[in-house]
């Protein structure tokens, strides 16, 4: 099945994301340039491209409305409208999009996530290839093969990448690690657990803020696979993927400790919340891919002055990827426009506009680093050196059922915090959909 192509990148160094100061770094000069006049040329059909996404609100809304501005300016025939359902991680916006789909209404083109969560598309038929496009775009020589790897099923591509996000960063507020005395970045969970405590020690009521059952499930595979490693846990969504390991219970009972250090949430609870906690002095950690970076950036919140970073500590340091992608659905009205859109957000002046103010990195690798903050200089280069897994939160390695059934699973948990139903319901899981 699809789930193994699911592939690490080169094990190389391990760089701990937390206060690595990376200004300038040796691949620049391999980059290549990133040209002016880069934006491909427009098809010239002219219309409208209704373009579905989540990203309606706060910090989520900024990318994307550079983008719409941009567009405008580059392809002066089309229009961009604006088709965005609120709500983090697509948690509301998946069922419309799917009632839509079914219902034979497909928008101009749609947000999905490179990797397994597509499969659902194709099979149902409701996205087509865009192989074209991407060649036109530049192909492997400018996007990289482990998301080309992840972008293509049976030989073609269903998507033009956006963006790359990581999901296993541990966001933390430094003035409070410095009143409890916490100075150094822990080395694994069990150590990043005692510092849980040692902050609670120094009156913290809430150490780790949480929202919703994404959320939950964002944290829950961000230990899964610090504990096991990124063979471990990639091994996991192969036929063979052994749910039922000892390492698995392992990494439950380490996510269930650190529930104990964290708010009360409900199943529905945004993303933004959780991390302002933390930004505003009310948690001191928080678990949040790196679109939280968008969120600090419109409350005013500095790197490394207010806040730092760290990946989710373990076996060894991983990047728990996924990436935004765009979709020629089958049957949409204007699919020539649809390309001049897919076009515009592959090419390398939307992505270096989007990618500073989402907190991502570019999907594309021909965009330089200058100008890209810290935080991100830091993603680029572990992106490029550390071993790369597969986000179930966030469609990368998990069909759309699959990782419903996940959420469910996770829900349940957070209500009983039973760890035998939860390593049962994700072993159920593994049998339904990943063999
Ligand atoms: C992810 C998406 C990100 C960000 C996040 C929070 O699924 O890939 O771009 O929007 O949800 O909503």
């Amino acid at each position: 099945m699809y789930a193994k192509k699911i592939a690490a990148l080169a094990t190389a160094s391990m760089l701990v994301l937390a206060g690595c100061s990376s200004t300038s770094t040796s691949e620049e000069g391999n980059q290549g340039s990133t040209m002016s006049s880069s934006t491909p040329k427009a098809s010239g059909a002219g219309g409208e491209v209704g373009v579905f996404t989540w990203w309606a609100d706060g910090s989520e809304a900024k990318g994307l409305q550079a983008l719409e501005k941009m567009f405008a300016e580059k392809y002066p025939h089309d229009r961009f409208k604006n088709l965005a359902v609120a709500g983090g991680s697509g948690s509301n916006a998946k069922a419309k999009l799917a009632s839509d789909l079914k219902n034979g209404n497909p928008p101009g083109s749609f947000q999905g996530h490179a990797g397994a969560e597509l499969t659902d598309y194709i099979d149902n038929e409701q996205i087509e290839p865009v192989d074209g496009i991407i060649k036109e775009l530049g192909g492997e020589s400018v996007f990289p093969k482990t998301l080309v790897d992840r972008l293509t099923v049976d030989g073609h591509i269903y998507s033009v990448p956006v963006d790359i996000h990581r999901a296993n960063v541990v966001w933390a507020n430094s003035a409070l690690l410095k009143k409890a005395g916490v100075t150094k970045t822990p080395t694994d969970v069990k150590g990043w657990i005692a510092d849980m405590e040692k902050v609670k020690a120094s009156g913290v009521a809430t150490p780790l803020s949480i929202g919703g059952t994404w959320t939950q499930t964002e944290l829950f595979e961000s230990i899964l696979a610090a504990d096991m490693g990124a063979d471990g846990y990639n091994k996991l969504f192969t036929p063979d993927g052994a749910w039922d390991s000892p390492e698995v219970k392992a990494a439950i009972e380490d996510y269930k400790k650190a529930l104990t250090f964290t708010n009360t949430a409900s199943d529905g609870d945004d993303w933004p919340a959780a991390t302002d906690m933390m930004a505003s002095g009310k948690a001191v950690y928080n678990v949040m891919g790196d679109w939280a970076v968008a969120e600090f950036d419109m409350k005013g919140k500095k790197y490394n002055v207010d806040y730092t970073a760290f990946a989710v500590p373990g076996k060894e340091v991983v990047y728990d990827f996924l990436a935004d992608s765009f979709t020629l659905p089958t049957g949409t009205k204007n699919p020539e426009v649809t390309k001049d859109w897919l076009r515009f957000v592959g090419s390398t002046d939307a992505q270096l506009t989007f990618n500073k103010i989402k907190g991502s990195i570019p999907a594309r690798t021909d965009v330089k680093p200058d100008g890209f903050s810290t935080y991100q200089q830091a993603a680029m280069k572990d992106f490029k050196e550390v071993p790369i897994v597969s986000s179930i939160a966030h469609g990368a390695a998990v069909s759309l059922a699959w990782s419903s059934e996940i959420n469910t699973a996770m829900s349940k948990f957070y209500q009983d915090k039973n760890a035998d139903n939860l390593a049962s319901a994700l072993v159920a899981a593994h049998d339904k959909y990943g063999k």
